[in-house]
């Protein structure tokens, strides 16, 4: 019998606001049914300690079919999966043993010495290019698209040259009104590219960025990384790794245009404050717009719900991030907030790996820009800024600003 739910609010009042249902969920019903746009029937959870339990519990399995447990997704059961499961699909101790590869090269040490400077670099670059271009200018494709993808490649060791297939895939693949076809084709594009690059890496010897480290890794005896996973970890790194911080680097540059009071603060002590001002915006926007989901391995009680074993429990975050219980004024944008932590890059052992990178890129190019160009402003009415309401992570399509 099929049940009849409540959908899951994803429509939004204002631009920068989760749904307003959300703030009523929150109070009467915090982990509740619901259906959720893909069809399938599980729990959404909308408070803060509530949602960082479900994904600090090892009773909670990351483990999910292909798609079943990405809300906006759709679902056909039973069909073969293009590469292994990657490690944020997997659950202890095999997610720690791949996790732990690549975490070196994740640290803010890390970051700080082998991106930084390059970071520096390709961001004034992009600032003298805007100051030599028209006085109107797509802000996406001068600094928020280009710098990340930039940055994904200089670490995986990917030809720059390549962004615009990699970037369409990308898109296609996680925009929730595509078909399934056009989603897979999108996927399957990733999954051929990092295969053939794998194979030309192989066969030149090449020793340039982590793909190459990765390979080595995959050929010596008695690895732990198969073909499959190697590829299936390139992908999760190369898409999880520019869409995210475009995303986040579009929607806050629109947010400090519309908060001036906000941008004063960045700009006047631009050292002290760009940390907690991207700290404040990563949970003010929270742009994984859907949530994410993990499926209980056994019946367990949470916030007063009985969950059953293989039940679809999935955490909203952006409404997690508004939670009153945590944050004071949740809904006012406020570099002066003490945040001592946000569900915006998840929370446990799945927490965002490329976490530092994405702070890097932000606190680096967010106040430069508005301190370059401190005329900076709109050149459409903010209504009418186009905006991803169907791609997992949500943002701009494009910001028309002048300097
Ligand atoms: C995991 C968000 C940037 C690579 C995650 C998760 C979230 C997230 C919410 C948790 C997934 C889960 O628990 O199922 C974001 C946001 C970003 C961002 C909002 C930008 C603002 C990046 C970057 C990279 C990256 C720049 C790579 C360079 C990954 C990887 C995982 C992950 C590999 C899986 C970690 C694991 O399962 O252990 N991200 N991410 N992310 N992210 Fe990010």
């Amino acid at each position: 019998m099929t049940e009849t739910l409540p959908q899951m609010p994803v429509r939004r009042a204002t631009r920068l606001d989760p749904p307003v249902e959300y703030d009523s969920l929150r109070e009467d019903r915090p982990v509740t049914r619901v259906r959720f746009p893909n069809g399938l029937t599980g729990w959404l959870v909308t408070r803060f300690e509530e949602g960082s339990q479900v994904f600090a519990d090892p009773r909670m399995s990351a483990m999910r079919p292909r798609h079943d447990t990405r809300p906006g997704e759709a679902t056909e059961a039973g069909q073969d999966a293009p590469f292994d499961p990657v490690f944020v699909m997997m659950d202890e101790p095999d997610h720690s043993s791949y996790r732990r590869l690549l975490a070196g090269r994740f640290t803010p040490k890390s970051v700080a010495a082998r991106l930084q400077p390059y970071l520096d670099r390709i961001v004034d670059e992009h600032l003298d290019a805007i100051a030599a271009g028209p006085e109107t200018f797509d802000f996406v494709e001068a600094m928020a698209l280009p710098i990340p993808c930039l940055v994904i490649c200089e670490l995986l060791g990917v030809p720059y040259a390549d962004r615009d297939g990699f970037h369409h895939a990308t898109q296609a693949m996680m925009d929730m009104s595509r078909s399934r076809e056009e989603r897979d084709r999108g996927a399957k594009w990733l999954i051929d590219y990092i295969t053939q690059l794998v194979a030309d890496k192989r066969r030149s010897k090449s020793t340039e960025g982590l793909i190459a480290e990765l390979i080595r890794i995959a050929d010596a005896e008695g690895s732990i990384v198969t073909d499959r996973q190697l590829i299936g970890m390139g992908v999760l790194l190369l898409f999880a790794g520019h869409d995210t911080t475009a995303a986040m680097m579009g929607l806050s540059t629109l947010t400090l245009l519309t908060h001036p009071e906000q941008r004063r603060k960045l700009l006047a002590d631009p050292d002290r404050t760009a940390g907690p001002a991207v700290e404040e915006l990563m949970r003010y926007l929270t742009i994984v717009q859907f949530g994410l989901g993990r499926v209980a391995k056994e019946d367990l009680e949470l916030g007063g719900q009985h969950i059953r074993e293989g039940d679809l429990v999935v955490v909203g975050m952006n409404a997690a991030n508004r939670d009153p219980r945590t944050f004071d004024a949740p809904d006012t944008l406020d570099f002066d907030r003490k945040i001592i932590r946000h569900l915006a890059f998840g929370y446990g052992v799945h927490q965002c790996l490329g976490q530092n990178i994405a702070r890097a890129e932000l606190k680096t190019v967010l106040p430069r820009v508005f301190a370059r160009f401190p005329e900076l402003r709109l050149a459409v009415p903010a209504e009418q800024v186009p905006m991803d309401e169907h791609g997992t992570n949500y943002g701009v399509f494009e910001l028309m600003v002048t300097r």
